[in-house]
């Protein structure tokens, strides 16, 4: 008997079933680049090494909290990989992005973070003679179709929120002045592109109202809507996705992955903590 591609992908899927796995008390902590991640990984308490399909992890305590930490590699693909890999291993209640951005909102400057509200992949559409048009991913093997914007669970960002409450960052020397970093809750976007092109960071505003671009948040975000597993992308600006971002991303990169790296530590102490118990009766 003859069956069609997609009729198997959508039987598969029913077969597959919706429910959420059971996951561990353990919340998984990723970033893309070395710099973005050793900074937490300095300062894990009983620190384990893993590998699986040759992509290191290490297991600890940080904050309080029991953590994986996962360094992905840049772009999508990788991200996907590594996220793939680790909540197939260590099953994580949650999984924290931390790491760098281009400002995409003209109002934030370097060192200044953006919690993703929601994100897109803003390479994933059709482009045709009219241009390019974003759609969401397509559907994947299991039938079910991502949004375009995904977006972040509400408890993870009302943590982030209280997190964030009195966290100060370092000033940033910037050509206009010292700048104070704050935290935004707003739009990311990612692509498997460095965007240093005042053209196409005016596009990523109109078409998406982005707030901030990157390479790895959405493949991460995609993967954990399949398994439905809590995701929180953190980011902050090492440039602004401009024609000297090269330039910045050399100079800010660093403070920026501690900014955000701060934001992060601070989220996983509130996780650590039991919750409130609930008000005894009257
Ligand atoms: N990560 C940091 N800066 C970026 C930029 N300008 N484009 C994409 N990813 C980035």
């Amino acid at each position: 008997m003859f069956i069609p591609g997609w009729a198997l992908c959508l039987s598969l899927s029913w077969a597959v079933g919706a429910e959420a796995p059971k996951r561990e008390p353990l919340t998984a902590v990723m970033g893309a680049m070395v710099m973005e991640v050793e900074l937490l990984a300095g300062q894990l308490k009983d620190a384990k090494e893993h590998a699986f399909s040759g992509v290191p992890f290490i297991t600890g305590t940080l904050a309080g909290r029991k953590v994986v930490l996962a360094c992905s590699g840049s772009g999508k693909v990788h991200a996907a990989m590594t996220t793939t890999l680790l909540l197939d291993h260590f099953k994580p209640a949650e999984v924290l992005f931390t790491g760098v951005a281009g400002a995409i909102n003209p109002a934030l400057d370097r060192g200044d973070i953006v919690v993703a509200e929601k994100i897109a992949q803003h390479d994933f559409g059709d482009l045709t003679t009219q241009g390019f048009e974003p759609k969401g991913p397509g559907r994947a093997p299991n039938g079910r179709r991502p949004p375009l914007f995904i977006a972040s669970p509400k408890p993870l960002l009302e943590l982030a929120g209280k997190a964030g409450k009195g966290l100060t960052f370092e000033k940033v020397p910037t050509a206009t002045g010292e700048h104070v970093p704050a935290i935004h809750h707003g739009v990311i976007v990612t692509g498997d592109v460095f965007v240093s092109s005042p053209a196409k960071k005016a596009e990523l505003r109109k078409q998406f109202n982005a707030d901030a671009v990157e390479m790895e948040g959405g493949a991460v975000a995609q993967i954990c809507w399949h398994q439905q597993v809590p995701c929180l992308v953190i980011r902050s600006m090492s440039d602004k996705a401009d024609a000297s971002a090269a330039l910045d991303f050399v100079s800010f990169a660093e403070v920026a992955a501690q900014n955000s790296a701060k934001l992060t530590m601070a989220i996983l102490e509130l996780l650590a903590k039991p919750p409130a118990p609930p008000p005894k009766p009257q």
